[in-house]
């Protein structure tokens, strides 16, 4: 094993397993209709690409980038858009698809922004969430992957200062491998 993995929290094939069950659920629901994928960069990505591999109705996708304001989105829950969806969601059956919950304001945000431009519905599918660390107490996750405890986790798509999003599980680092600030269990978005 790598010398900065502590301990592999998720494996691959856990993963895989629930990213089908999601798959399942999510084409089980939109039966009929025509789906919206919005992932928000840039962590998400890969969970997206295996989730929709397992939806099976006719969809479409896009991406969001958003940047949160470090300690001030703790407070605020503002985030900056860096870059908008391409196409216009209005009449739309939207599914944002997010890698991690953590205090939910992100999502609570961009919720928000979304659901003025009149999609015909938007639901959230994140692949993890921290329970311990939720402000947003009625934050919806319709579409949920796995609940892990207030520690801050990397791989799968999720990153340490933009490194590990390569590896196919989930894991805790190393304490030596990161700074103080973040083994808190924030991340510093993306
Ligand atoms: P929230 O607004 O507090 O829910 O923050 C969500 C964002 O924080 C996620 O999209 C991630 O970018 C980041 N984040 C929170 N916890 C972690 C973690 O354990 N690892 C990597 N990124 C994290």
């Amino acid at each position: 094993m790598e010398e900065f993995i502590e301990r592999i929290l998720i494996t691959e094939e856990d993963i895989q397993k629930r990213v089908r069950e999601l798959g399942s659920a999510i084409t089980r629901d939109y039966q009929g209709t025509e789906l919206r994928v919005v992932g928000v960069l840039r962590g998400a990505f890969i969970f997206m690409a295996d989730l929709v591999r397992n939806i099976r109705v006719p969809l479409s996708v896009d991406f969001m980038s958003i940047s949160s304001y470090g300690d001030e989105c703790e407070t605020s829950g503002i985030v900056r858009i860096l870059k908008d969806l391409d196409k216009p969601i209005t009449g739309r059956h939207v599914l944002i698809v997010e890698d991690i919950v953590d205090t939910g304001l992100t999502l609570r945000h961009l919720k928000e922004v979304l659901s003025t431009r009149g999609p015909a519905s938007l639901r959230i599918c994140a692949l993890l969430s921290k329970p311990e660390r939720r402000v947003v107490q009625d934050l919806r996750i319709d579409y949920l992957g796995f609940e892990i405890p207030n520690c801050f986790v990397v791989g799968y798509g999720l990153d340490y200062a933009e490194r590990y999003r390569n590896y196919p599980f989930i894991f805790v680092l190393r304490p030596e491998y990161y700074s103080d600030a973040q083994r808190e269990g924030k991340g510093q978005g993306g």
